[in-house]
């Protein structure tokens, strides 16, 4: 087992910013968990499980613990019925290999999740979605190694407690993710509900297959996001907001002038009945014209303003900074208040 010192998160997470973690040590597979959990142990320190680190921000002082990072590998798919294949993947896999070797084999279930950076295991604890689908939908179990209990067990899909980018997974640290175990079909049908889907589909030959809707959802990524190769970013910083029909009412009436000009403030229907989503790019560009607004060495993307960027020299206290005077921004223009979806990895 290697254990490696004082590594930056910068140098671990999709941000690039973030000071020095304690000790990193890479999972490879199930049987070195304990024994990291040992390490830990005999140190009194804690422990955090790290994924491809795209969704994080890690703080300038960082982190007086250890970084169990997670490279559990293996993707394998076994017929179960004439219909449905089931994939097993290991949490260090990547999401998006996931999701290329099951489009290429014509599965249905996750075509529309293309393209998102990150690993099999961070996708259950975020319960990652994107057009219409979350991941939740194909999820048959995970298998976790329980660090409290000392042993490794399975939970099935209704007892994860998942909801828009929500799940048990946030809340109990102590649920390693090692497996998850998906269910996916040899047949179905496109989910094309998202705009920018249905736009395509009055100009693309055909989305048809998974493979042909998984690389359209591709090239509308490309536009809308920024590469990871030359960009800090953590995707969507912050959630959509979810209001109440009431609430989405009244904001209609008070942007009724941004509205004749730009068309409806969109709305997704939730599984609560009266809730709707809306995307809050659309009050970031359309009500407070924030698109590239920024402080220096963090800013909102100008494609698609939910998306930070940082720069090079950014740190952590920068990114902080802009996230909290744009959710000011929001509450004093619609008094919404706006959550993170990136997750804080707390000091200690
Ligand atoms: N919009 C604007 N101006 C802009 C960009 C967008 O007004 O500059 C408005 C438009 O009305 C557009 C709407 O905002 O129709 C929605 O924007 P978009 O379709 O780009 O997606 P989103 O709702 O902002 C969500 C997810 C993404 C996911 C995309 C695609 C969240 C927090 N984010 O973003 O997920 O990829 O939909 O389905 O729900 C992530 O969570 O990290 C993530 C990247």
């Amino acid at each position: 087992m290697t254990v490696r010192e004082a590594v930056p998160f910068s140098s671990l997470t999709t941000l690039r910013v973030g000071g020095p973690a304690r000790y990193v040590m890479e999972i490879e597979d199930v049987a070195t968990i304990p024994e990291a959990l040992a390490f830990a142990r005999e140190r009194s320190l804690p422990f955090m499980v790290l994924g491809g680190g795209s969704n994080v921000l890690a703080p300038d002082a960082g982190y007086e613990g250890i970084v169990l990072r997670m490279r559990i590998p293996g993707i394998t798919f076994t017929k179960l019925d004439e219909d449905t294949v089931e994939v097993v993947a290991g949490a260090g896999a990547s999401w998006d290999e996931l999701v290329s070797e099951a489009v290429a084999q014509n599965l249905w279930g996750i075509e529309n999740l293309a393209g998102i950076p990150g690993t099999v295991g961070a996708a259950p604890v975020q319960n990652i979605g994107a057009y219409g689908v979350e991941f939740e939908s194909t999820l048959s179990e995970v298998t976790v190694y329980d660090a409290c209990a000392g042993e490794r067990t399975t939970i099935a899909h209704d007892t994860c407690g998942f909801s828009y980018r929500e799940s048990r997974f946030k809340h109990e640290p102590h649920l390693i993710i090692t497996n998850v175990s998906l269910r996916l079909k040899k047949r179905g049908a496109p989910q094309l509900r998202y705009s920018d889907l249905a736009g395509l589909t009055e100009t693309e030959e055909s989305l048809e297959t998974p493979s042909r809707i998984a690389s359209a959802i591709r090239s509308i990524r490309a536009r809308k996001f920024p590469d990871l190769a030359t960009h800090g970013t953590a995707g969507s910083f912050f959630k959509n907001p979810v209001i109440a029909e009431g609430a989405y009412r009244e904001l209609t009436e008070r942007f009724a002038d941004i509205i004749a000009e730009h068309g409806a403030i969109p709305r997704y229907p939730m599984q609560r009945v009266g809730d709707v989503k809306i995307p809050l790019a659309y009050i970031l560009d359309k009500v407070l014209g924030l698109r590239g607004y920024g402080n220096g060495h963090a800013r909102l993307f100008e494609n698609q303003p939910l998306v930070l960027v940082a720069d090079r020299d950014a740190h952590a206290s920068d990114v902080d900074a802009l996230a909290n005077d744009v959710a000011q921004k929001v509450f004093d223009a619609t008094g919404i208040t706006i959550e993170r979806e990136v997750r804080s990895i707390p000091i200690e």
